[in-house]
């Protein structure tokens, strides 16, 4: 894991968007993966800016997300088809057919419409860079404990932890919903890269047991400890019980010197 620390959570925005940029200005057609929730939501707000002083385009961009409820219309304000128009596609050059998002309704076969996503992403050459946020109970994506380290998009169904943190983005007279499709882990770690963002120290004992504890299906963000290319960015308070702070910053120190001389690893035009 390549541990970029951050002061605070615009920093994290801000490095988090070199590794979106250089995707974007090095491959001819970059498949970018996305999440919802609120980290990413300053992330997007860099790309936005980006995209408006022209030093990025997505025109060429396909983009899928980790994760949409069960059983929500598109245009439902609560839908993540929603949340990623508002907060991003409206406000960049992106052609709405190339973004993609595993929904699936009632009427229709979760099992079909999960191996129908697997099949939509090796079609698009797999994932360049998938973008993962990190629950408070370890899940990426809505893998929640428990969940297969194998596991491929499919159904599941939300913790009551999930529940809870996610209650806050929903009124009294809403329906919070209880199911999700989400990728599964290892559609995440087929991913050429993955850049995870965490913030505020609600996030800091899941960030430890991802990053310190043993690799478990019951902190599902620890298998990213057997991902080639995982870039992981941390405000100081996310990184807070991160045992060995010292180590963190000496190694960072020498992170930033590697890409002033070499510029960020990044995947090679093809
Ligand atoms: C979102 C997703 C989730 C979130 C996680 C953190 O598409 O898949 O794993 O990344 O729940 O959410 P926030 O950022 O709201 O704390």
């Amino acid at each position: 894991m390549q541990i970029v620390l951050c002061d605070d959570a615009e920093q994290t925005a801000r490095e988090a968007a070199k590794w979106v940029q250089a995707l974007l200005v090095h491959k001819t057609r970059p498949v970018l993966g996305l999440a919802t929730g609120s980290t990413p939501i300053r992330l997007y707000q860099e790309l936005i800016q980006l995209y408006q002083q022209q030093k990025i385009s997505f025109a060429n961009c396909t983009t899928f997300n980790l994760d949409e409820y069960f059983d929500i219309a598109p245009a439902h304000k609560q839908s993540y088809r929603s949340f990623m128009q508002t907060q991003l596609f409206n406000h960049i050059d992106i052609n709405l057919q190339n973004t993609h998002l595993p929904a699936c309704s009632q009427g229709q076969n979760p099992r079909l419409v999960g191996l129908e996503y697997e099949q939509h992403i090796a079609a698009a050459g797999g994932i360049d860079l998938q973008i993962l946020g990190i629950g408070s109970n370890g899940h990426i994506g809505f893998n929640e404990p428990t969940s297969s380290l194998a596991s491929r998009t499919r159904l599941k169904t939300l913790t009551a932890q999930t529940m809870s943190d996610n209650s806050r983005l929903f009124s009294p007279d809403e329906v919070q919903p209880t199911m999700a499709m989400t990728m599964g882990i290892a559609t995440i770690m087929d991913a050429r890269y993955v850049l995870l963002i965490a913030t505020g120290l609600g996030k800091a004992e899941a960030v430890r047991q991802m990053v310190c504890g043993p690799v478990s299906a019951y902190c599902p963000a620890s298998v990213l400890q057997m991902h080639e290319h995982a870039i992981v960015v941390l405000d100081k308070a996310a990184a807070s019980l991160i045992s060995d702070q010292q180590y963190l910053k000496v190694a960072e120190q020498e992170n930033q010197r590697m890409i002033e001389i070499y510029g960020l690893q990044f995947i090679a035009e093809s």
